[in-house]
């Protein structure tokens, strides 16, 4: 079980430059999309060294796709040689919540699958249920039998209406799989607008599906008979590249992220400039520098283009360290604080109260020994542990490896002390 041992500082900043991975959460839906086509879809810039793309690679094998993985080029070649097998593993989903993706687009292509209902994780319940809602008005039936969720429409998919009542991004992406080969017209509303969800669209577009944007979270769909594959670049990782750029917030340093469009963390590079730090953005990069002492900010998470829930975490380890009172308010799941007690343990003074965290900032922390339950909290603790004065051991890093490619090696670059210890 790795664990990472870090010697923070409160006086060292970090500096350096991170070239932005692909984006976790836009690869998994395109990589379960590549079940639609008849032919070899080709993903370029995917973010091979992140554990759950892995896992969904095993999950497109299990169920029959070939995947050619070409690592030098973080490229994936996905073929359909044959008829897939139409039943997703629990294994495959009680690690990885995406495995769901694989619902949408099984219903899409044979109007039956079997996937198992995911669990919940730390981050709260996960319920299905507003994609299962949408599948039925898709013409499908399902029933729950041994934690698998069978699905099947047995005169075939016909496009129907269904509104979520609150934006769901994999619901979204999940709607839009079943979707683009169904016999007649779907239309979605209030859905998902990520950059994520845009990005599988422009790929199921450019392939040949016929998905009409008619209002802000409003898209019709024409059913489609059949789709091309062809090759897709992935976008860049936003949620990664605000991590690391609240990394030279958290430390007084000086970062630059490439391969990001810093049109996707727009409100989120509002935030950073309102708490004090020097952001220049180009087309495809974005430099933070932080010279002044931070300032405290209250702010809410929401949907895109809201403040996104993902890099809440991270926020919140950075605002331990602005001087004076600072508010949060998590609106998306039911709990994302679990950075805060390891915070908390390095001498962060967070207050957590139903869904808000009261923060008071002050200027040291000091390293401890730390546990990390989810993805995105390991890297707000990694950011407490390299601010911190002396020395910090966290445990269960496979938490961040599943979605942070070269997490050890990046950190390293940008001059964190830091080890890895079994
Ligand atoms: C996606 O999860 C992301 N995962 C999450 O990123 C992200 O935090 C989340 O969207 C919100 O942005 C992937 O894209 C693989 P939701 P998803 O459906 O789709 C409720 C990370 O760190 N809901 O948008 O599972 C749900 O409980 C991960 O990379 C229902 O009630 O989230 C939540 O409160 C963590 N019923 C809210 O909606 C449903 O049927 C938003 O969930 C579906 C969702």
């Amino acid at each position: 079980m790795e664990k990472f041992l870090i010697k923070g500082s409160s006086s060292k900043g970090v500096k350096g430059l991170i070239n932005c991975s692909g984006a976790k959460n836009a690869v998994l839906p395109l990589m379960a999309s590549s079940i639609l086509f008849d032919n070899t879809v080709t993903l370029i810039n995917v973010p091979l060294g992140a554990n759950d793309v892995q896992t969904m690679i095993t999950l497109l094998k299990s169920l029959g796709s070939k995947v050619q993985i070409i690592k030098n080029k973080k490229t994936l070649k996905i073929t359909n040689k044959k008829k897939h097998k139409l039943l997703v593993k629990y294994k495959y989903i009680s690690t990885m919540r995406a495995g769901v993706l694989a619902m949408g687009a099984l219903l899409g292509k044979y109007n039956k699958c079997s996937t198992a209902l995911s669990g919940g994780c730390s981050l709260g319940p996960r319920p299905i249920g507003y994609h299962l809602a949408g599948f039925k008005k898709l013409n499908c039936k399902y029933s729950l039998n041994k934690g698998y969720i069978n699905i099947v429409s047995p005169s075939g998919i016909k496009g129907g209406h269904f509104r979520f009542p609150k934006v769901s991004v994999t619901g979204t992406s999940n709607l839009i799989l079943a979707s683009v080969l169904a016999n007649g017209i779907t239309t979605l509303k209030n859905i998902s607008i990520e950059p994520e969800v845009l990005d599988l669209i422009k790929f199921l577009r450019n392939g040949g599906a016929r998905i009409y944007n008619i209002g802000k979270r409003t898209i019709k769909i024409f059913g489609v008979k059949k789709l091309n594959g062809h090759q897709h670049e992935v976008i860049g990782d936003r949620i990664e590249a605000f991590s690391y750029l609240c990394a030279a917030a958290i430390t007084k340093g000086k970062i630059k992220i490439k391969k990001i469009n810093p049109k996707h963390l727009t409100t989120e590079l509002k935030v950073l400039k309102k708490i004090g730090c020097n952001i220049k953005v180009e087309k495809s990069s974005i430099e933070l520098n932080r010279k002044n002492n931070l300032k405290t900010t209250n702010l809410k998470t929401a949907p895109y283009p809201g403040f996104a829930t993902d890099c809440m975490p991270m926020l919140m380890a950075v605002l331990t360290k602005a001087v004076g009172k600072s508010k949060i308010e998590e609106t998306i799941f039911t709990n994302r604080y679990m950075a805060a007690p390891e915070l908390v343990r390095m001498g962060a003074k967070i207050n957590i109260k139903k869904s808000i965290a009261f923060i008071i900032g002050q200027s040291n922390l000091n390293g401890a020994d730390c546990i990390s339950s989810d993805l995105r909290s390991t890297f707000a603790i990694i950011l407490g542990a390299m601010a911190a004065n002396g020395e910090s051991c966290i445990s269960r890093i496979y938490h961040g490896l599943r979605g942070y490619s070269n997490l050890y090696n990046n950190l390293k670059k940008i001059g964190v002390n830091i080890k890895k210890k079994s």
